[in-house]
């Protein structure tokens, strides 16, 4: 037996010693997970949840209702950081009132010491942190504490295994996530990912192949990729595939689906993957290509190992290949030692690229990383408004891009139903997502809807049931 199989041979009887444990402690035991971050977070917390299940646990979105209390935190920006404290915080009355309650905090933000110190000194009340290379083993640590161990602090970095075969619990039936790799080589001098995530580690293209049937089978019509860096998947396997490649093996795949990916390293872009996503016809028209900053001696110091030209070019190519691709990216303003001049050179490039949406970002220090260590002459009232101006550009910049559907017809996949009640929510091929009206019956299906763009609002109507 490999020693995955052995790790997870263990949890298995972990987890079912847990489930008596809690049926015999709360009756029907409930669990609730706080999710905070990015979709590998999300993904990591679906992970979580299908264990609790197979513990017996159901689970809840309501805390105050909840056996055992979840957060699984996000370590990217100091703001992220503060909030999970707060929230921490509040479970501090909730345990007062119900004995036996277990509260656990995991992820990105745990994996540091200087968080496991401080949740460690003061939250008390905390029984379970755990780090990112040992969430399989919630179901032991679940156990030991129940048992009475004293409080469990494990942020043991020794297992760079990938872990397959954990259970899972689905957030959404139509679309869903599919981690292909872990962890991150590439020290972008701000980001804390790769100190908390560890280093590169692909899954094999089987298990992979594997989940995406399953998914598919259990009707889930689109598919996100996930990975730091997708495009350096398949190294350090013994098999020999890339990214490109197993894009292909999965679009090969029976079924009706859509396949995306997040997210993509500039650096390791390469115009196999461009033609590749031109030629699979389930791979959907969306690159979300993070380019952070538009100047050079910026990228320089940011370690990301591309220059603005390049960039620019790889864009180009994309436009070339797939005329109606839709662009997403990454940028952050007020890297330490930015002047404005060169924040103007972003603005520029936003401009030129013209993306249909961004995720903007304020620099954070993040303790332990080079970038924490520069100069940052820029104050942060300076810093906010430029973030505005950004933020301003890109607001033309979308509006005009989404001017473009209107009036044309686009194929969308019926996600889910509007607030109001009243309406489908419609995802095209790239990013927009059009409202239209219809019953709740379509969810799941792919229909044809003809774009009318009302108040800003991208509105449509159906043309015909595929
Ligand atoms: N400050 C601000 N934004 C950051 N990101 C990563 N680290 C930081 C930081 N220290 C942003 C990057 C990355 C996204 C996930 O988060 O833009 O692509
Ligand atoms: Fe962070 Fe850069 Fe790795 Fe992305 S590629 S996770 S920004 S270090």
């Amino acid at each position: 037996m490999s020693k995955t199989n052995t790790v997870l041979e263990q949890q298995n009887i972990y987890m079912q010693k847990v489930k008596a444990l809690v049926g015999e402690l709360y009756g029907q035991p409930k669990a609730c997970v706080n999710t905070f971050g990015c979709q590998q977070n999300v993904s990591d917390s679906e992970h979580i949840k299908g264990m609790l299940e197979t513990m017996g646990y159901v689970i809840t979105e309501d805390p105050t209702d909840a056996d055992f209390v979840l957060f699984n935190t996000c370590a990217v920006r100091e703001h992220a950081q503060d909030r999970v404290y707060g929230n921490i915080g509040t479970t501090k009355q909730l345990k007062k009132s119900r004995s036996n309650m277990i509260i656990a905090v995991c992820g990105c933000m745990a994996q540091q010491q200087y968080v496991a110190d401080r949740i460690k000194n003061s939250y008390p009340y905390v029984d379970i942190l755990f780090g990112t290379h040992v969430t399989h083993k919630l179901p032991e640590f679940l156990y030991k504490r129940l048992n009475g161990s004293p409080r469990i602090f494990d942020i043991s970095t020794d297992n760079n295994e990938i872990i397959e075969g954990i259970p899972v619990h689905r957030d959404k039936s139509v679309k869903g996530w599919l981690p292909i790799m872990y962890g991150c080589n590439n020290f972008c001098t701000y980001c804390v990912v790769p100190y908390v995530r560890g280093r590169e580690r692909s899954r094999t293209s089987a298990e992979i192949i594997n989940e995406a049937k399953l998914m598919i089978e259990s009707g889930i019509h689109d598919i996100t990729l996930l990975g730091q860096n997708v495009n350096s998947y398949g190294k350090g396997l013994s098999e020999d595939i890339n990214f490109a490649g197993l894009l292909r093996k999965l679009n090969d795949l029976p079924g009706d689906f859509r396949l995306r990916f997040m997210t993509s390293h500039p650096k390791d872009c390469t115009k196999e993957l461009l033609d590749t996503m031109a030629e699979c016809e389930k791979v959907a028209h969306h690159l979300h290509l993070p380019v952070q900053c538009g100047n050079d001696r910026v990228l320089k110091e940011m370690n990301r190992h591309y220059d603005r030209e390049t960039y620019l070019s790889l864009i180009e190519y994309a436009k070339e290949k797939m005329p109606d691709i839709a662009l997403t990216s990454d940028i952050i303003v007020g890297f330490p030692g930015e002047t404005y001049e060169e924040f103007c050179d972003t603005l520029s490039l936003i401009k030129q690229v013209k993306y249909n949406s961004l995720f903007t970002f304020i620099y954070s220090p993040r303790p332990g990383t080079p970038a924490a260590e520069m100069p940052d002459n820029i104050s942060r009232e300076e810093k906010g408004r430029w973030f505005n101006e950004l933020l301003e550009a890109q607001d033309v910049i979308g509006r005009v891009k989404e001017k473009e559907l209107d009036g044309k017809t686009y194929r969308v996949l019926c996600e889910e139903v509007s607030e109001d009640g009243l309406h489908i929510l419609g995802r095209t091929n790239g990013t927009a997502v059009i409202e239209f009206e219809g019953d709740t019956s379509l969810i799941g299906s792919f229909v044809d809807v003809k774009v009318n763009i009302v108040n800003n609002v991208l509105k449509g109507a159906m043309i015909k049931e595929k």
